[in-house]
């Protein structure tokens, strides 16, 4: 028989334990509350926002990793927003929704000045930084430019095709947009480039709403409308792998010259085979890292210089593989 005092006591006893354990897995529960708190309030200094040509594009996807390894080293809370394909209408929208968001500072392609300055201005009213990435869009209140010297770049596409062939040469030009700036640059520097060769031709150019497919029927379309094609130059990432598409098919392709744009794995495979002659060479992971930097920069009220051109070179069979840029996080492409 048990004394009620025993009972007592044991219940008593058994009360305390329960309630110790009890206060213990609150207490850790509200410290856990306060070390998050206390870790978000740490871990963002800024919001920015990328605002992509195209979401699920190979060559866009380099920049965000670059911003994104930028943004884990200057505690900057990133999100990468805008069109799942290439529409100027919808980039509009998703830098206006960005400002409405009061993000700290936006990057994105300036594709067009007219278009994007009023945009740019309502940003920086409500004192939101502007950097434009890949694509400058000059007079637009955008405060920097991090990217490809895109008259350039098409001056040394211009300059290798010239340096590679031999003879009376009769050239495809296939670009992502007729309405882009970046993309008329890259046409305009390789058109000023080979106008002192009087052996280089072009005959015309078309659209690939920068996808593989468009650039497979554009160089289906020169190939129709010009016999004599010897050469292709396309401006745009997946220019390069398009057009060999429709060259295999239509002739071999190793009967034509094929001058690309950006080193995405198919295109540098292509290279590797010979089918692809020679690519420019830009540097998106760089320019995803920069332009963080340099909106960072911009937040703290540092001066900034307004052009920031990343680096831009001509690519053949004989320089791979490539060499990778050295950074903080290891190798990067
Ligand atoms: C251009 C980007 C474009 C991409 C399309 C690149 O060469 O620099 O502006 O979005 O091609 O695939």
């Amino acid at each position: 028989m048990k004394s009620p005092q025993v009972i007592g006591m044991k219940a008593f006893i058994m009360f305390c334990v329960v309630s110790i354990i009890f206060l213990c897995l609150i207490g850790r529960d509200l410290f856990k509350i306060e070390s998050v708190s206390e870790r978000i309030a740490i871990t963002y200094q800024y919001h920015f926002v990328l605002v992509p040509e195209e979401l699920d594009n190979e060559y866009w996807q380099l920049v965000q990793k670059g911003a994104a390894d930028a943004a884990a080293v200057h505690q900057v809370y990133l999100e990468y927003l805008g069109p799942k394909q290439a529409d100027l209408d919808d980039h509009l929208k998703t830098i206006d929704m960005a400002i409405a968001g009061h993000v700290d500072g936006i990057m994105t392609q300036g594709l067009d000045a007219k278009k994007y300055k009023p945009l740019f201005q309502k940003a920086r009213k409500k004192g939101i930084d502007i950097v434009t990435v890949d694509t400058d869009a000059e007079g637009s209140k955008r405060q920097v430019y991090v990217g490809t010297d895109n008259y350039y770049s098409g001056f040394i596409a211009g300059q290798a095709l010239i340096a590679d062939t031999k003879g009376e040469q009769y050239v495809g030009i296939v670009t992502g947009r007729l309405d882009a700036i970046h993309q008329q640059l890259r046409v305009k520097g390789f058109q000023d480039a080979v106008s002192s060769e009087k052996r280089i031709h072009i005959l015309g150019i078309e659209e690939s709403a920068i996808t593989k497919s468009g650039a497979s029927s554009a160089a289906y379309q020169l190939l129709n409308d010009h016999e004599k094609l010897t050469a292709f130059y396309g401006t745009s990432a997946l220019d390069g792998v398009g057009i060999i598409q429709a060259t295999t098919q239509y002739r071999s392709s190793d009967e034509f010259y094929v001058l690309a744009f950006d080193t995405l794995p198919d295109t540098i495979k292509a290279l590797e085979e010979g089918k692809i002659n020679a690519v420019v060479v830009q540097h998106p992971y760089e320019m995803g890292y920069q332009a963080v930097e340099s909106l960072v920069r911009l937040q703290k009220g540092e001066k900034e210089e307004t052009l920031q051109h990343t680096e831009t070179s001509v690519v053949r069979q004989k320089d791979l593989p490539l060499n990778q840029t050295e950074r903080p996080q290891g190798l990067q492409p």
